[in-house]
């Protein structure tokens, strides 16, 4: 990762917004609770004060051809306020290479941002929170991944999304969420070194058992490994009981237990799109074991009423970004709210990108 000097997010209300008529800002309220569907927490009033930041947000963008593109774990008033793009990091990634815009602001934690600056290095790519990182990122250096080739040699390298720009550029090929049991079991050979999630990875070795041999490293998501196997079985016990037919879906970033317990295990966008599907086939129960941005989407994108049962885990990286730093970004980035990579590293990472995009589809 190039050298950054990261800086706190703004406080809120610390940036000076373009004045709006009443009747503007009331339009834009309307707008935000409508979107957002969420009226306990973002009522009109909530709505009203964050208008102004979105209305310039969104002017700001028109006037300079920005594309603005948010992970679906971002908070629901840049998700429906202001992104033109939203969903998993594959989707995300393919929205980025593809935008025609020259301008891409990337509303996530930095590796996110990195990846849009590898598969599309001719566009200036602004990140608002460059203190935003990702505990899996930031387990595992350029270093780590050629001390391993070294020890394996010839044994292909896949690295998961979750990575620097200068880990991707050592790999054979990246994976995600969406794709990473596909793009594994087509590599050559009966072996491979999987990096940084152990816990996928884990998943990953049940899931090639007697096919392929899996080299694992020790990362993990701070979010996705607080949840347990035991935790999911008391709860069917408990809505088993009241007569309530659970349907658990996980994230595959969370342990093997955890994945043998759930009904779908899929990426950020799949878990979403597969809950509004149970609910409007008559499965309104539902528990979600994945970062909370995924059930405030859920709420906001279907009309049928869900029961979603337990507790979500926020991840602090992801919910760094608010609509502060994106006006101020958009206004006069900082130096280090400009994603900029070595020429030799983004020509190294996108092969490993690229890679994927061919594997996956
Ligand atoms: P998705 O690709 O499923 O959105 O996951 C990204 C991530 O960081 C999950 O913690
Ligand atoms: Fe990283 Fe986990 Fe946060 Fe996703 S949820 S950005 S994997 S720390």
């Amino acid at each position: 990762m190039s050298m950054q000097m990261p800086t706190a997010p703004l406080p809120r209300g610390s940036l000076m917004t373009k004045s709006y008529s009443k009747d503007q800002i009331e339009a834009e309220a309307l707008r935000l609770r409508e979107a957002i569907r969420q009226v306990g927490l973002w009522d009109l009033e909530t709505c009203r004060t964050i208008a102004p930041l979105t209305l310039e947000i969104n002017e700001l963008k028109s006037q300079n051809d920005v594309f603005l593109i948010a992970h679906s774990y971002q908070t629901p008033d840049i998700v429906y306020g202001v992104a033109d793009s939203v969903s998993d990091s594959y989707t995300l990634s393919k929205a980025a290479r593809d935008a025609p815009q020259q301008t891409i602001l990337f509303s996530s934690v930095r590796f996110m941002a990195e990846t849009a600056k590898i598969v599309s290095p001719h566009k200036t790519v602004l990140h608002p929170s460059p203190e935003a990182g990702c505990t899996l990122a930031d387990s595992i250096t350029a270093e780590d991944v050629r001390e391993l080739k070294s020890k394996y040699p010839g044994v292909p390298v896949a690295c998961y999304i979750n990575t620097s720009a200068e880990v991707k550029a050592e790999v054979d090929v990246c994976v995600t969420s969406s794709n990473y049991l596909r793009i594994c079991e087509r590599l050559p050979g009966d072996r491979l070194i999987f990096v940084p999630d152990r816990l996928m990875g884990k998943h990953l070795t049940e899931y090639l058992a007697g096919r392929k041999e899996v080299i694992n490293y020790d990362g993990e998501c701070y979010v996705h490994a607080t949840f347990t196997g035991e935790k999911i079985r008391s709860w069917r016990e408990r809505t088993a009981a009241q007569g309530i037919d659970l349907k658990v879906l996980s994230h595959p970033e969370c342990d093997a237990d955890v994945i043998a317990e759930s009904d779908v295990v899929g990426s950020s966008e799949a878990l979403m799109d597969e809950a509004i599907r149970l609910g409007e086939e008559g499965s309104p129960d539902i528990m979600l074991i994945t970062e909370c941005g995924t059930a405030d989407r859920i709420r906001a994108e279907t009309e049928t009423e869900l029961n979603l049962i337990g507790t979500c885990v926020m991840c602090r990286y992801m919910k760094m970004t608010q609509l502060e730093d994106i006006l101020q970004a958009l206004r006069d980035p900082r130096p280090e709210q400009i994603i900029e990579l070595n020429a030799d590293v983004i020509e190294r990472a996108s092969r490993s990108l690229d890679e994927m995009f061919r594997l996956a589809e």
